[in-house]
């Protein structure tokens, strides 16, 4: 008997599996004949050992994901559900996933770094401020390295550390630190967890684009009910398996799909000290930026100067004024997607004595008595030259800061400058600029959206959804023609 056939027989033989994984006993004859279990069907077969209480996993192969170079930092926070962590442990060790694990003080009164060491094969961090591991391993390189941050249990807490932004240990010095994926497995008793300054910290950390894998509901270790109970571990790694293998199909997405953006402020000079420009911090483009080029696509980046790390993206030009930024983005024509997020500025001013005469601007203007006049001269419209233009990319997509109106003066701007897509804000009251949260309004030709507030990279992930919605369409105008 095959190892398959002595499985399907403890779970209560053929017919009983099929009926309750509701598929055909001939499909299951089938595995025990092939001695395989197709890997669709892996996880429900798991989920009837552990709904019998059989422990299966030695019937099923090594669950290897090769060419999957996934790191992840597991946390380890201080819950009577801790323990329930090395079961994850094992569970990742079965896989190619590289694994790393720091451990809060409260959780090392659980369970010991010694025990996590040797389960992970590998040393279990646990000191912020240790000689040793900041030579070898540092808590940036910790923060910097995984794909995904997995807190797992995630304490009242540690939770309340990250949204408040506090860090006086490794792990929330950690999760301040890196630019991963942060995944939360909250656990803690219904009260704490209903609490209302617990409620706030995870509106915050959503808002943020943190994610969840929530509580169960059920009796709790310390006698009482509801919310708040640490899921399942299998139930965990199942989320971040299928959070890796949507990773791994987002991620050639936009193979060979070259894209320009641009991004930032430009600054136009009156004299070798003095400039006009604007208040945008290039945050969104540079999420953009960030995002596609973790799908695969070729992205040029064209930015005005800022202040931010640049995204590791394909191609990065530094440009300063209006024309220079338009110059560079025609020089990498033609491509198949143009976003300009760039807050252009519209005009640059040349200044004149009362007389209207012209001044020596390459050296720097002096006060004198006399009035000093500007003529403001209007600067290319990147976007709008470029979507007139021969060589006009598939999809031209255009943002649009607005201070009132905003619905309709964007709408006049995507047919005035023929785009296909404008993102729209309001700039009112200093929101948006500089800023790392965005509400957008999302204007077609045929119709709108308009999102929740949410952070500049939650925007960038769904609007680049959007962006694929596109091309797709575009891809099937294009057959269809
Ligand atoms: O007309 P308005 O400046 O509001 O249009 C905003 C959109 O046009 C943005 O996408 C911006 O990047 C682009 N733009 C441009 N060149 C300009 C002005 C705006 O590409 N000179």
């Amino acid at each position: 008997m095959n190892k398959i056939s002595q499985l399907i027989s403890l779970l209560g033989g053929t017919g009983a599996v099929a009926e309750k994984l509701k598929i055909k006993p001939s499909a299951i004859s089938n595995w025990k004949k092939l001695n395989k279990i197709p890997s669709n069907k892996r996880k429900d077969v798991l989920e009837l050992g552990s709904y019998l209480n059989i422990n299966i996993e030695h019937f099923l192969p090594t669950q290897k994901l090769h060419n999957f170079k996934f790191k992840i930092l597991l946390i380890i926070s201080g819950g009577i559900a801790s323990y329930k962590s090395l079961e994850i442990i094992r569970l990742i060790k079965k896989t190619d996933i590289e694994l790393d694990v720091v451990m809060t003080k409260s959780a090392q009164k659980f369970i010991t770094p010694l025990l996590v060491t040797s389960l992970n094969e590998k040393k279990c961090y646990i000191d912020l401020f240790s000689i040793e591991d900041e030579t070898k391993m540092n808590h940036i390189n910790l923060a910097r390295s995984p794909d995904i941050i997995l807190v797992a249990p995630a304490t009242a807490n540690i939770m309340a550390k990250l949204a408040n932004g506090l860090a006086d240990d490794l792990a929330s010095t950690i999760l301040l630190a890196s630019f991963s994926k942060i995944i939360l497995a909250p656990s803690m008793n219904p009260v704490m967890w209903n609490n209302l300054a617990t409620r706030d910290n995870y509106k915050k950390l959503l808002e943020r684009g943190i994610e969840f894998i929530e509580p169960d509901t059920g009796d709790m270790a310390c006698g009482e009910s509801g919310k708040g109970r640490f899921p399942e571990p299998r139930a965990i790694f199942e989320f971040i398996l299928s959070y890796m293998r949507e990773n791994q199909k987002l991620s050639n997405q936009f193979q060979d799909i070259s894209i320009i953006i641009t991004a930032g402020p430009t600054i136009e000079a009156i004299d070798p000290i003095r400039f006009v420009s604007n208040k945008s911090s290039g945050k969104q483009g540079f999420e953009i930026a960030s995002e596609l080029t973790k799908r695969g696509a070729k992205v040029t980046l064209i930015t005005g100067p800022v202040n931010i790390p640049f995204p590791n993206c394909e191609n990065v030009i530094k440009v300063k004024t209006a024309q220079e930024m338009l110059d560079n983005v025609t020089q990498q024509l033609p491509a198949d997607i143009l976003i300009c997020c760039a807050a252009v500025a519209d005009w640059r001013l040349i200044p004149k004595t009362s007389t209207n005469n012209k001044i020596d601007t390459n050296n720097k203007i002096k006060k004198t008595k006399e009035k000093l006049l500007f003529e403001a001269i209007k600067n290319p419209d990147i976007l709008e030259t470029i979507a007139k233009s021969k060589l006009r990319p598939k999809i031209v997509i255009g943002f649009s800061a607005e201070t009132s109106n905003i619905k309709n003066n964007s709408y006049s701007k995507l047919i005035s400058k023929n785009v296909d897509l404008i993102i729209a804000n309001d700039v009112s009251n200093n929101k948006v600029f500089g800023e790392d949260f965005n509400k957008v309004f999302l204007i077609y030709k045929n119709n709108y959206e308009q999102w929740e507030k949410q952070s500049k990279k939650s925007v960038a992930y769904h609007l680049v959804n959007r962006i694929n919605d596109l091309l797709i369409n575009y891809n099937k105008r294009a057959v269809n023609a």
